[in-house]
């Protein structure tokens, strides 16, 4: 059996699986598929496999590299019918996918239910405790489909594998996997990621005890759990010791955290990603950029005595923990108690919808537009808009207003990382002055040149503003290149190449 698998052609040394892949697809009038690929730091980290030039063959023996994801919606799922299941790499960039066509009613249990509906919430700590969660008969309903979704990456990986081989299982949607993978073939290397922060033991255990105990044993079944701070490692570690009764020690060789839990041990390591300094200069030089930028400018206009107006830039989805309507309600703080700043400052939010399938995200997103609306008529005046909100995904859009931000608001309630607090600094043209959650994964290592804030004070977050807003320009010049080096330290393809070592390693 050993000798065959690794001798079969076309299996896999090194294996990604992550519930979104690098491409989707959409089905055009005439029936066509077409295909668009993907950014993001996910995308970007795992494009990496390539550069490490074991990507997209997957003719040589067991020395390709392989994808798994999930098909997400009715193109992905044509695409996997038409190609059965290994896309076209045409596609792909090269890259050997494997989607998944999951059942749709599993997938979306598994997906929209428990992975971005509970442990989402759980790890974001979002939900609003007098009501919710409620763990009824729905959620058992889903939890069992959140196991079967789990168990056909398992299945997937095990087939594509070679004797050996590494996997990286990436988040919250695929908890199960290493467990499961263990089970079916013990030869491999198991990786698990974790891209979101982790929940306090407290938070943690609104769980049913036995969901929560096979969440984290099933990334315990991983040789290397990682994070992307040292703070989200220690709530899983805390959370493992907690809820397992499991210890945890520290490797002298390596100073990671060891976890120790039914006679199994997994290492805890921590990988911050960064921002794509060379990809990210590059595309923001581009054409459709400046456009771009010259229409930005034309939205943000001059104040009365001719200057041009200060730029408050936020970019992301239109995410819960985004904390977006606090960030607006900051802005009309600072216009409330500093009118100075009335006529002479614009808050561009580019917030681009995300997870509308769920209803709690289109309220929140009809809420941004409330709240926006709300400032503007309150303020605004003949020739002055305060907020202009832009509520559709342009990347050529999110870059010009990257550039051209005197402040950047990055405000979570809570974040994995938060990868728009590394991408501004890199690309602004003039320095930009940021204001930072301290609850953002980015904290840990922008905090010391930024405004910090704590995220629910609205007060002190409409402080921070000014304050960044006042910054002369030599400080402000000097913070944003101690950012961009912070920010660069370990790009994409270091990050996930660092990963690969450790885990090889053991
Ligand atoms: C976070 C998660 C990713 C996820 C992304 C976008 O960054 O950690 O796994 O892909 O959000 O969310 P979506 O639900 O659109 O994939």
């Amino acid at each position: 059996m050993v000798v065959e698998r690794s001798s079969q052609q076309g299996l896999a040394d090194v294996l990604v699986a992550s519930n979104r892949g690098p491409v989707s697809y959409s089905v055009g009038d005439d029936g066509s598929l077409s295909a668009k690929r993907g950014g993001g730091g996910l995308v970007s980290g795992l494009s990496a496999i390539a550069a490490d030039g074991a990507g997209g063959d997957g003719d040589r023996d067991g020395g390709g590299a392989v994808w798994v994801c999930a098909a997400l919606g009715k193109g992905d799922r044509e695409a996997v019918r038409r190609s059965g299941g290994k896309l076209d790499p045409a596609d792909t960039g090269g890259q050997s996918v494997r989607m998944l066509d999951i059942p749709e009613e599993t997938f979306a249990d598994a997906y929209n239910g428990i992975a971005n509906s509970v442990l989402w919430f759980v790890h974001h700590m979002l939900y609003q405790t007098p009501l919710e969660p409620s763990f009824d008969a729905e959620f058992e309903r889903q939890w069992a489909s959140y196991e079967r979704y789990n168990a056909a990456f398992a299945d997937a990986l095990a087939e594509e594998a070679a004797e050996g081989a590494t996997v990286l299982v990436q988040d919250y949607h695929l908890t199960l996997v290493p467990g499961l993978l263990r089970e079916r073939r013990p030869d491999l290397r198991v990786g698990h990621f974790s891209h979101t922060p982790w929940a306090p033991p407290d938070y943690y255990r609104m769980l049913p005890d036995a969901v929560a105990r096979q969440v984290l044993r099933g990334i315990l079944g991983a040789d290397r759990a990682a994070f992307l701070t040292r703070r989200w490692a220690r709530g899983f570690a805390d959370c493992c010791a907690a809820v397992l009764g499991a210890s945890v020690a520290e490797d002298e060789r390596t100073g990671e955290a060891v976890v120790t839990c039914e006679g199994r041990t997994t290492r805890l390591g921590v990988h911050g990603l960064g921002a794509d300094g060379e990809f990210l200069r590059e595309r923001a030089g581009r054409e459709d950029v400046e456009e771009r930028i010259a229409i930005l400018r034309g939205e943000i206009g001059s104040d009365a005595d001719d200057r041009p107006r200060r730029a408050i830039v936020r970019v992301d989805r239109t995410e819960l923990s985004k904390n977006i309507v606090r960030g607006l309600h900051a802005y009309a703080r600072l216009l409330a108690d500093r009118p100075e700043w009335r006529g002479r400052v614009v808050h561009l939010a580019l917030a681009y919808p995300s997870r509308q399938d769920l209803a709690v995200y289109r309220d929140y997103m009809s809420e941004v537009s409330r709240v926006a609306d709300e400032i503007n008529s309150t303020y605004g005046t003949e020739g002055w808009t305060p907020v202009v909100l832009f509520l559709k995904d342009d990347f050529a859009r999110s870059l010009a207003a990257y550039r051209l931000a005197d402040v950047a608001l990055v405000n979570p309630i809570r974040d994995g990382m938060n990868l728009v607090a590394k991408e501004v600094p890199v690309v602004s043209d003039d320095g930009c002055a940021l204001v930072l959650s301290r609850e953002a994964g980015a904290h840990e290592e922008l905090g010391p040149y930024a405004f910090v804030v704590n995220p629910y004070d609205i007060g002190d977050t409409a402080r921070a503003l000014h304050e960044a807003l006042s910054m002369d320009h030599g400080p402000r010049a000097e913070h944003t290149a101690r950012l961009a080096s912070a920010a660069t330290a370990t790009p994409p393809t270091r990050w996930f190449l660092d990963q690969l070592a450790a885990l090889r390693e053991g």
